[in-house]
């Protein structure tokens, strides 16, 4: 059974209302054995269906489906200007895979589920139909990599603050671009890169965000994600995907266009009054090393400044983590 097969009863259900199956089979134009295997099928796609022999069958709290026009509709300028092309899919392997691939510049990719989602050091991102947010961003840079030193950490500050605007406080960034709040992730950026890494280069910028994690996902969220975990229902966000989607659109590509001229050093003071981990004892693991230390804060180019026995060190790759947690 296909995502298209599904997407009709999904469409129903969506309300978070009872439907008795005799109504679904009458909506649907399908048979109650059809519609019975549709229902098995939502399990798989962690679709939690209660139901109930005297009402029939619901998602319990209902879903907010991801809406193209929406999201295009509700993009203020200037991102109105700099989006490309918006492409949306109920399910893909990986929105970066995607525009990695495929994608122009200004273009955006949004998939309500991910088969193959890619976390940062070849992780796999946990990626459950019509919960969180799975969004990517290509740009063109005609200046090579170098001039996008610390872009990564600034998309993480531009989103911790978009969030903030929609209610959502106390975000906190963990370097080099990891979002949290209260100690717990609530999302991360993946940054790719195609085409000639000296000259005009593609970037495709990945978001993944949690949203609303039904209960039914606890369990398969702490197997996957390893490490503990929020989502922004959770920190008091009210709004819904499609506003908060077309709100990560709209500051993130003003981000990306200016960002040549602005580097990170215009990002670096807001980027520090939220960075997770400031003053206190880390461990800094970078492939085949760790090394240990106090972290000051970053560098005009998103590098980590840390204080070690043998003086001041700066990192611009690896993994960071409260000394003795990891
Ligand atoms: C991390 O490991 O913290 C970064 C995760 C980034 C996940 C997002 S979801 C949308 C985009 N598509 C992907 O395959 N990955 C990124």
């Amino acid at each position: 059974m296909t995502l298209a097969d599904l997407k009709p009863l999904i469409l129903i259900l969506a309300d978070g209302q009872f439907h008795p199956g005799e109504d679904l089979g009458r909506r649907l134009g399908i048979t109650r054995a059809a519609v019975w295997k549709r229902l098995q099928s939502l399990a798989e796609l962690d679709l939690e269906v209660e139901r109930t022999r005297a009402r029939g069958y619901r998602i319990n709290g209902g879903l907010q489906l991801l809406d193209k026009e929406r999201i295009s509709a509700s993009l203020a300028e200037p991102a109105g200007r700099l989006l490309g092309q918006l492409h949306f899919f109920d399910e893909l392997d990986s929105t970066n895979r995607f525009l990695l691939q495929q994608g122009q510049g200004g273009d955006v990719c949004v998939a309500e589920r991910q088969t193959a989602g890619r976390g940062r050091r070849g992780r796999q991102w946990f990626s459950p139909y019509g919960r969180n947010l799975y969004l990517s961003l290509r740009w063109h840079f005609d200046q090579g990599v170098a001039a996008l030193e610390g872009l990564s950490l600034a998309v993480g500050l531009v989103i911790a603050e978009s969030l903030q605007e929609l209610g959502v406080s106390g975000v906190e960034l963990k370097w080099p671009n990891d979002l949290f709040c209260q100690g717990k992730k609530l999302g991360g950026v993946l940054i790719e890169v195609g085409g000639d890494l000296n000259g005009d280069c593609a970037v495709v910028v990945g978001v993944g965000l949690n949203v609303a994690m039904r209960e039914n996902l606890e369990r398969k969220a702490g197997a996957l994600i390893q490490q503990p975990w929020t989502d922004l229902c959770r920190q008091g966000f009210e709004s819904d995907r499609n506003q908060l989607c077309a709100a990560l659109i709209g500051a993130l590509l003003p981000a990306l266009k200016t960002y040549p001229e602005r580097k990170f050093g215009f990002y670096k003071d807001r980027w520090e009054s939220r960075a997770m981990l400031r003053n206190q004892s880390i461990e800094v693991h970078s492939p085949g090393q760790v090394a240990l230390g106090v972290m000051l804060g970053v560098d005009v180019t998103g590098a980590l400044r840390v204080m070690t026995g043998a003086g001041e060190a700066l990192f611009s790759g690896g993994e960071i983590s409260l000394r003795g947690s990891a």
